[in-house]
């Protein structure tokens, strides 16, 4: 099983190309897209004749966008003190081009600026539209591309789009988007980008889920009592309260992030690491994920809101007393669903999923708790995987504690990415935006798990969607793991979270 997502090192056969990033005024593609474009032209993956055309609506020049970058990269942690030469020939790679989205005309422009850039960079007419829009423009968008000749490839060139999530808000939204890329774009040169299967840890769960044979045999109803997975995030609202206060938890992390973790966690062996068969072996699973129903969503699920409450010893105001938040919003920004799999390998063992912002720690981990040996005492067996931050895993399991009498301890094998390659990881959009370069699509999102995953929270965002007050939105301080019913619901089976 190979993947060029896994053989990052690998990569030799990248083809140069224009990336065109629609939205490159916002806010992601300074935190998060042009660092991660700079540092894989810096590690040399980027060809020298690439270019990179921001799009959007303010209007400036190129010299301004550059000097914008620039700005952008010193700010970015993960890029260090700018090197000057390298930053030098990564700015001459940059253009701009201001354009009103709804306007045809200005498409025809792009489609100018993109003909001299191949001409003067030598893209060879390889193009990456990269959407990091409101998803309500991303179908408008597509159709002036298309409309303007732009989603077509040349001979001997490609064309690939990239759409950054929320993709649609909701069931509907997203199957009439999918619907309108298709007009214009086959499936397989549509990348659905979803940054969670860009990290390091996620992408690992194929190797060690289905490389090591300690652990597959055991994964399963037979040996594992229950999973948790836990994306916990220190962060408030950020300036975004517009936009949370429509999204929520469910729509921001679980819909996409969480179902796709889900998916790599529970799904059967794929035949092969190619984007096909992966993409199958998760439908599949998803396609026996049980529905929530009125019942499930009362008894198996808890939605929570922060309150005031202590962040590292200093005191952060609650959700409603944010920017761009109601006082009286009802927007949920923990929630934690059980996820049930009514299939052979799942029947009966429950996947608990929970995110929130504003809790104790920032924290994304997978732990799976596996059934007890017949002599236990109190010291199960877990297999920790940590997907951020400090990336690594660890075993837990009983030892006899030195001495004549039998006393059980908890110890753990543990192992860190940083002890053991002392390396640093790349980005989960350098990652990415490789694969999209190289046309390796595993770890992008196809459409239909985009549409099982809205179809699946359906039922969640109209039970605690607006004018909905008959179930209960939990409040927990700022600063905590969220709320107590959350604990009470594993409590009353026997279980409890791993950190609570
Ligand atoms: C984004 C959400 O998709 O993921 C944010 O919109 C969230 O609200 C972010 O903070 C979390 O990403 P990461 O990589 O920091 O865990």
């Amino acid at each position: 099983m190979q993947s060029a997502a896994l053989r990052m090192e690998e990569a030799t056969s990248v083809e140069p190309c224009t990336f065109v990033l629609f939205g490159a005024s916002g806010d992601l593609a300074r935190r998060k897209l042009l660092p991660a474009l700079y540092r894989l032209a810096l590690e040399g993956y980027l060809p020298p004749e690439s270019a990179i055309v921001g799009a959007a609506l303010p209007w400036m020049t190129t010299e301004r966008f550059r000097a914008d970058m620039r700005e952008a990269l010193e700010r970015a942690p993960e890029v260090g003190p700018v090197d000057e030469t390298a930053w030098r020939a990564f700015a001459q790679r940059l253009h701009y081009v201001p354009m009103d989205l709804s306007r045809g005309d200005d498409y025809q422009r792009l489609g100018h600026l993109l003909d001299r850039v191949d001409r003067e960079h030598g893209t060879r007419g390889n193009r990456i539209f990269y959407l990091s829009l409101a998803p309500t423009l991303h179908g408008q968008v597509v159709e002036h591309l298309g409309e303007a000749g732009l989603t077509k490839a040349r001979a001997r060139s490609w064309v690939r789009l990239v759409v950054e999530k929320p993709f649609g808000t909701d069931l509907e939204t997203a199957q009439a988007l999918n619907q309108r890329l298709h007009r214009y774009l086959d499936e397989s040169s549509v990348y659905r980008m979803d940054h969670y299967l860009g990290k390091e840890m996620v992408q690992n769960l194929l190797v060690l889920r289905f490389a090591n044979r300690i652990f597959e045999p055991l994964w399963d109803r037979e040996h594992i009592d229950h999973v948790q997975i836990t994306s916990a995030e220190t962060v408030g609202v950020e300036g975004r309260g517009g936009y949370y206060e429509k999204a929520g938890v469910v729509r921001d992390m679980l819909q996409n992030h969480l179902l796709q973790v889900l998916a790599m966690v529970a799904m059967e062996p794929p035949s092969s690491l190619s984007p096909e068969a992966v993409h199958e072996a998760k439908r599949e699973v998803m396609a026996s994920a049980r529905a929530f129903t009125p019942e499930r969503i009362r008894t198996e699920c808890v939605r929570g809101q922060y309150a005031p409450g202590l962040l590292a010893g200093a005191p952060v105001p609650g959700y409603r007393q944010e920017p761009g938040v109601a006082p009286d919003s009802r927007t949920e920004t923990f929630a934690m669903l059980t996820m049930r799999f009514d299939n052979p390998r799942w029947a009966g063992v429950p996947f608990y999923v929970r995110s929130g912002k504003r809790m104790a720690e920032r924290l994304t981990e997978v732990v799976v708790r596996f059934k007890d040996g017949p002599l236990a005492q109190g010291t199960p067996n877990q297999l920790h995987l940590r997907i951020q931050p400090d990336e690594g895993m660890a075993l837990r399991f009983a030892t006899k504690a030195p001495g004549r009498a039998v006393h059980h301890h908890d110890v753990a094998l543990d192992f860190r990415y940083g002890d053991t390659f002392g390396t640093r990881l790349a980005e989960a959009y350098e990652r990415l935006l490789l694969d999209c370069m190289l046309g390796v699509s595993t770890h992008y999102v196809r459409n239909d798990l985009v549409e099982r995953g809205w179809e699946l929270v359906t039922p969640l965002l109209e039970a605690w969607g607006p004018g909905r007050e008959d179930l209960p939105l939990h409040s927990y301080a700022a600063g905590s793991w969220g709320p107590d019913a959350a604990g009470r619901l594993l409590d009353a089976q026997g279980r409890r979270w791993n950190r609570s």
